[in-house]
């Protein structure tokens, strides 16, 4: 029986033919299970010898199947990769990266929840109430103007800022009131390559009982600090808004070597005006955001400025023109 397994092996011309040798000695109905049922008829002091040497057949048969197996597979490889030159350089695998703008939104926003602030959001097509009259703006101020804002014909218009979600936030939820709401803001602006019609804001809102400047300030600081790097220095610059006092500019001086460290305008913020708490108060209906009670900070900021800012964009547009030689820098 060996013997001739041996040979049907040794000449088997394909892994086919193989797998047919290994059936017709070892398997079920093979020759070497046949003769091992000769076992039974053996005297029993024959019995061990016998099956020994079955053992030693099966070891045998078992060892050839293996070489030559591994013998058919290593030419069946060589020919697989015949005629393929695998010295070439591989072919390069694009995968995607995330947007720049993507980046510093979910970094921005990973940082301020952890301080505990919350996710809002509001319509980017508002009314004029939670725009502008609700954060003390008054009719003519020139924000309102038809030449900066986008109106509908039926009165409402493209959201000039996310502040407008500070307001939609205090009429739906009750103090302590820690919340983001980042989300796009429009602007008839002549688009240049600082700025375009469509932009990204981010707002925050923290009203509570005894809110203070000093708790603005904390946030902003540690904020930019985290997003920026450590030794990054913040000024806080008096401004104007309508919707707080006092209100500050904030400008960041980075500190990143092979640039020039100079003081750049960063967000706007402040104090809520009780103004605000007292338009919220009349629209609500209830006194849950009286000026008597609360007193809160906001702040806002351009989140396309920042991805400018951090890694030396200088033209806004890139940012939305899709050119895979600009995005490739950020995969
Ligand atoms: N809404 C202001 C802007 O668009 C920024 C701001 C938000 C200022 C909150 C103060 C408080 O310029």
């Amino acid at each position: 029986i060996q013997t001739a397994a041996l040979a049907a092996i040794e000449s088997a011309p394909d892994g086919q033919s193989l797998e047919q040798a290994k059936i017709d000695f070892l398997g079920k109905k093979g020759r070497l299970t046949a003769a091992s049922g000769l076992m039974k008829t053996l005297p029993k002091e024959e019995k061990p010898a016998f099956g020994q040497s079955l053992n030693l057949v099966r070891g045998a048969i078992t060892a050839a199947l293996e070489e030559k197996g591994a013998a058919l597979q290593e030419v069946a490889d060589r020919e697989a990769i015949a005629g393929i030159d695998v010295t070439l350089p591989g072919r390069e695998i694009h995968s995607g990266g995330l947007h720049p703008l993507t980046r510093i939104k979910d970094d921005a926003i990973q940082i301020l929840r952890r301080m505990g602030f919350a996710l809002a959001e509001g319509p980017e097509i508002e009314d004029e109430f939670h725009c502008f009259d609700a954060l003390n703006t008054p009719a003519d101020h020139p924000a309102r103007n038809e030449k900066d804002t986008f109106y509908f014909d039926s009165g409402k218009l493209l959201r000039t800022h996310t502040s407008s979600v500070q307001v939609r936030t205090m009429e739906n939820q009750s103090p302590p009131v820690r919340i983001i709401a980042p989300g796009s803001a429009y602007r008839r602006d002549e688009i240049d390559a600082t700025h375009l019609s469509v932009f990204n804001q981010l707002e925050g809102l923290y009203v509570a009982e005894n809110v203070s400047l000093a708790d603005l300030k904390g946030t902003l600081v540690y904020f930019f600090q985290e997003l920026f790097g450590p030794d990054t220095e913040l000024q806080f610059r008096p401004h104007f808004f309508p919707f707080t006092e006092p209100s500050f500019e904030i400008d960041i001086k980075l500190h990143i070597a092979g640039r020039a460290p100079k003081w750049i305008e960063v967000a706007g913020c402040g104090i809520v005006d009780p103004a605000v708490f007292s338009a919220i108060s009349k629209s609500r209906g209830d006194e849950a955001f009286s000026p008597d009670k609360v007193t809160g900070f906001a702040f806002g900021m351009g989140l396309d400025r920042l991805a400018m800012i951090k890694w030396g964009i200088k033209d806004i547009r890139l940012l939305i023109e899709n050119d895979t030689r600009f995005l490739k820098q950020f995969a």
